[in-house]
């Protein structure tokens, strides 16, 4: 057996002698690799390939005695495993790598795959506020930061980015997508995914991307996580698959199903969705994971008898991997003996996961990316703390700000940060944060305190509790509402102030996988502290800090300045203070429409008009129309809204045929004080259709900076396929008609003009 095997090791050395990714997959090399690879290969190292598992011990001490640790490495050293979830560190990876690499039959290398979600262990923001820079460089810049920190500590592959269309606040995970729209996250989604995997993916510093969850996981019912999915096949291609569409265009490695079950059909088991659409119908040759035991859970949906059964849907219907149920493992080698499943099917999936390891160079040294050397300088560098610096304050958004009180002097005499979250240094790290140290970002308090002049008196006081030791348990956080005892000083401080600071919003743990809410509004006693400020100080400054959209319209009406930070990241406070000294003028927009009221929910901008839309005189007193009779049906901010601390003016809309398509442009010119930054939105509505379709779609935007005065042509072309709109088919349709647009700075863009096609 070892001759053998010493014999296998060289045949694979000689044939992996280009090292470059691209050149092998140029010249053909790596499927002629492949193949010659999966001709030795036994029908039990095959489905090894196919199965993951979580490395639940660190591979630098010995196995634990248990007997699930046990089983699995020693399933590990005889090629029954294809990749393995949560093996950390350059060091630890090494030594599992070896365990596979040194004693299976064939050698091949493991895939090592991480949630590195926004940054491995120098935090970006959460994705949301990556998406609400409307920054394609910015997001990019992201994803490569985080892969170069991944890669130099063994990690091969992201389970990122998440790009699932979300539109229900209540829903935790709207925190690691793009936000509510199909064309803003797919831009979001090919940023990514060159982020991640550079030109290359055996380049060094890159890893394999994963876009996921496929599909339609971010429209679970009631925004409650995991929940059933039940939407129109016009939903299903026009708002959930875009993302994925572009992602797959963008030469993702690989996709991950989903929990949910999709018109009845667990995503696991849905032909349609991996081998209809995906693989056959984009033609996709990277592989499928399945989401951790959602194979498995097909049995607790109720659409597989058992084991056997899950496994015999999830391979027929296209799920490559099987991330820790353990059930290909068990069930395959059986189904394909008694020629239930095809040789041919399994082969596929193994050549599919096989090309990866290949293109990741893994063939050619599967320690590669095992660098202790490596991982100590990467990790945590300067540049890298530079980077999500600049990627923090291009994520901010200024949602309001009466009578310019931002930004703040620097030699403001005397500011009073108040709220507990102002202090933290946890929770801008936000949940799903890899490798990040704990209470290792720059609090708010501390990003004021690095920006304000040496005669400027800080003083903070933390006001209200959020952030308690039950961070999982978002409900007991209204136990906390009766505690008024940070009140007093809180006020205080806010009187002797010039200015008052105060930052509200989440812990980061109340958004993520599993953390959805029924309400939405600001826990423990936060809006009651705002009153009570503002009593004593109008200059009070929010700086919302949150994963979700909040339901918060008091907050916004009531207070002269609001900043959205999200959860800004390792560089936080050092950003937020960019933004509110004015060292960096803000140019965010939402990805998501904040509402009145969480009955409103989901709430997004490319509704429907129905056929009894407001009608005119919105106080006429009728009643017979769409809507609710105790709060309006709009958002109280809206998609794309965002402000900068100079204004912009949009004219001269002009629209014109350009071949198949549409050339629309206007006039954008800085009308304020200040050099800035906008983002310019078009946005379309298909006037009568086949299908009725939204009052209004985003079709392109531009990053225009701009000095005082300064005015630029911003100039969109559609082509055929941007005016069309998905059949309930799923082709691509173009009906001739009256098309409306509008070009402005968000969602309610009044600009606007027809044109017929
Ligand atoms: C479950 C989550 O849904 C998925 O997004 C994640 O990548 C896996 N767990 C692995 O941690």
């Amino acid at each position: 057996m070892r001759l053998l095997q010493v014999i296998l090791l060289i045949f694979f050395v000689t044939m992996c002698t280009p090292r470059d990714g691209n050149v092998q997959k140029e010249q053909g090399v790596i499927p002629a690799k492949v193949d010659s690879l999966l001709a030795l290969m036994t029908l039990e190292e095959k489905i090894g390939q196919l199965n993951m598992y979580n490395g639940t011990w660190e591979f630098t001490g010995p196995v634990p005695q248990d007997g699930n640790s046990q089983e699995k490495a020693k399933n590990i050293a005889s090629g029954r495993v294809g990749g393995m979830l949560n093996v950390l560190t350059a060091k630890g990876t090494r030594e599992a790598q070896k365990l596979a690499v040194e004693n299976s039959r064939l050698g091949i290398p493991l895939i090592f795959g991480y949630d590195v979600i926004h940054g491995y262990q120098t935090m970006l923001p959460v994705p949301i506020a990556q998406a609400a820079s409307w920054d394609y460089e910015a997001a990019r810049l992201g994803s490569e930061i985080a892969a170069r920190e991944a890669a130099a500590s063994g990690i091969h592959w992201t389970f990122a980015p998440m790009i699932d269309v979300s539109r229900d606040a209540r829903w935790g995970r709207i925190m690691e997508s793009a936000g509510e729209d199909p064309y803003l996250s797919s831009v979001m989604a090919k940023a990514w995914v060159e982020g991640y995997q550079g030109d290359e993916l055996s380049d060094l510093f890159t890893i394999a991307a994963c876009a996921k969850h496929f599909a339609a996981y971010g429209l679970a019912k009631g925004g409650r996580d995991y929940n059933t999915v039940d939407i129109s096949p016009a939903t299903l291609y026009n708002v959930v698959l875009p993302p994925f569409k572009a992602a797959s265009d963008a030469g993702v490695a690989t996709l991950m199903n989903s929990f949910n079950e999709l018109n009845g059909v667990p995503a696991n088991g849905s032909a349609l969705l991996q081998r209809e659409i995906l693989k056959e119908g984009w033609g996709f040759k990277g592989f499928v994971v399945s989401d951790w035991g959602s194979i498995g859970e097909m049995i607790t949906h109720g659409f597989a008898y058992d084991s056997t059964d899950a496994a015999l849907k999830a391979i027929v219907a296209g799920s490559d991997m099987d991330m820790e149920s353990r059930i290909y493992e068990k069930a395959l080698e059986d189904l394909v003996n008694q020629r239930i499943v095809s040789g041919a099917l399994i082969d596929d999936a193994v050549k599919r996961i096989l090309t990866i390891k290949y293109e990741l160079g893994l063939f050619d040294d599967p320690y590669r990316y095992s660098s202790e050397e490596r991982e100590k300088t990467e990790v945590g560098s300067k540049e890298n703390l530079e980077g999500v610096r600049e990627v923090a304050r291009r994520s901010l958004v200024l949602l309001k700000n009466e009578n310019d009180l931002l930004p703040l002097e620097k030699n403001v005499s005397s500011i009073a940060v108040i709220g507990q979250l102002a202090s933290s240094k946890d929770v801008p790290l936000g949940n799903w944060r890899a490798q990040a140290v704990a209470n290792s970002a720059i609090s708010l308090l501390e990003g004021i305190q690095n920006a304000v002049s040496a005669s400027t008196t800080v003083r903070f006081a933390q006001g209200y509790t959020l952030v308690s030791g039950q961070r999982d348990f978002v409900h007991k956080l209204n136990v906390l509402k009766g505690d008024r005892s940070g009140f007093k000083k809180a006020i205080n401080l806010a009187r002797q102030s010039d200015v008052v600071v105060l930052a509200l919003g989440e812990d980061c743990y109340q958004t993520g996988e599993g953390r959805s809410q029924a309400d939405i509004s600001l826990k423990s006693n936060q809006e009651e502290l705002l009153t009570e400020l503002l009593k004593v100080n109008k200059k009070v400054v929010v700086v919302l800090m949150n994963g979700r959209p909040l339901a918060i319209p008091e907050v916004i009406q009531n207070t002269p300045s609001v900043l959205e930070t999200w959860f800004a990241g390792s560089e936080a406070g050092n950003a937020i203070a960019d933004v509110l000294f004015g060292d960096y003028n803000p140019s965010g927009k939402l990805p998501v429409s904040f509402p009145y009221h969480v009955g409103q929910e989901p709430l997004h901008y490319d509704r429907k008009n129905t056929g009894r839309p407001v009608p005119n005189g919105f106080d006429s007193g009728l009643v017979f129309w769409s809507h609710y009779t105790d709060i309006p049906n709009e958002a109280v901010l809206p998609f794309g809204h965002g402000l900068s601390y100079t204004s912009f003016e949009y004219s001269d809309l002009k629209i014109s045929k350009k071949g198949d398509g549409v050339e629309v442009s206007a006039l954008l010119t800085n009308t304020g004080n200040r050099k800035g930054t906008e983002v310019a939105q078009l946005y379309m509505r298909d006037m009568v259709a086949s299908l009725t379709r939204p009052i209004r779609q985003l079709k392109g935007f531009q990053k225009v900076s701009l000095d005082v005065g300064q005015s630029e042509n911003v100039n969109f072309v559609l082509t055929k396929e941007d005016l069309s709109f998905y059949s309930t088919k799923g082709d691509l349709t173009f009906e001739p008609g009256a098309f409306q647009f509008w070009v402005g700075g968000s969602s309610v863009a009044s600009l606007t003009g027809k044109v017929d096609l």
